[in-house]
């Protein structure tokens, strides 16, 4: 018997990188997974199929957050899918799905700036307040922020922003739904191995540079990260909320000494 057994999750951003392992991961637990994506059908297909291979359950849901009637899709979509499957409610929401963007403060447009924040910030915000309704008491509310709102880069200022915001949510959220036993806590990944972060990855001299900073001298696998997500979500994180999770490995903790 699995710990999120009789348990339903949705997870925004699901069907790649490390919205996929924690759909993989939640399911595993015994979760029925919702599996949201954007645009990439194939992708969330392919996680699905993934978890029922595995023995899990999960569907896909489709909206492309930023275009104006995303959350109605959303939240149809997902209704709709419950349904079907005999559930009326929700009891995780991982805001996961999110984009990159690189630029400094003389690079950044203004529709870039409104772009990632309507992807990174806005959308979360509002998936959390259309789920609330769904939302069971004892439920969980992770999202995944980034710990580049701990490491300064200068490079990629937009998304420092909005992932700083996003960060922002949880203490407030906590406290508001605490009483119903509602959890709600950030997760702040350091660069993990996933299509965002290939380009930049596939440079020896930038991951060499990378884990020379990281106290476990390495980069992080979609698993590192879902591993925690799991946790917060299932009955043992159930003390924990309104913080924030640092899983980087211990990404530019300071001086490391040679060996
Ligand atoms: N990878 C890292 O190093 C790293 C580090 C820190 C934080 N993070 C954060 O972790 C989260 C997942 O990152 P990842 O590396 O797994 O990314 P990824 O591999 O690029 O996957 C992004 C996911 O988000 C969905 N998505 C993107 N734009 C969307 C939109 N406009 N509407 C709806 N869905 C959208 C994608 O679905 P479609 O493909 O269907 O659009 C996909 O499922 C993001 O919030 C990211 O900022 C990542």
């Amino acid at each position: 018997m699995g710990e999120l057994d009789g348990r339903t999750a949705l997870v925004t951003g699901g069907s790649r990188g490390i919205g996929r392992a924690v759909a993989l991961r939640l399911a595993a637990d015994g979760a029925l997974v919702a599996v949201h994506y954007g645009g990439d059908e194939q992708a969330a297909m392919e996680t699905v199929g993934l978890i029922a291979k595995a023995g899990g359950r999960a569907f896909a849901v489709r909206a492309r957050f930023g275009e104006s009637d995303a959350l109605d899709r959303l939240f149809e979509g997902l209704g709709a899918e419950l349904a079907e499957h005999g559930e009326d409610g929700l009891d995780i929401l991982v805001n996961n799905a999110g984009i990159h963007l690189a630029g400094s403060i003389g690079q950044i447009t203004e529709e870039e700036f409104d772009r990632v924040m309507a992807i990174n910030v806005r959308a979360p915000l509002f998936v959390i307040q259309r789920s609330l309704p769904l939302l069971r008491d004892g439920g969980r509310i992770v999202n995944v922020a980034s710990a580049a709102t701990r490491i300064s880069s200068p490079l990629q200022l937009g998304y420092t922003v909005s992932k700083t915001a996003l960060a922002a949510f949880a203490a407030p959220l906590a406290n508001e739904l605490g009483r119903r036993g509602i959890t709600v806590n950030t997760v702040n990944p350091g660069v993990i191995l996933t299509d965002m972060t290939s380009a930049w990855t596939s440079a020896p001299q930038a991951v060499a540079g990378l884990e020379s900073i990281t106290a476990l001298g390495r980069i992080g696998q979609p698993e590192d990260v879902a591993d925690v997500v799991g946790f917060l979500a299932g009955p043992q994180g159930r003390w924990v909320t309104g913080q924030t999770v640092d899983v980087s490995g211990g990404t530019y903790l300071g001086p490391i000494p040679p060996a």
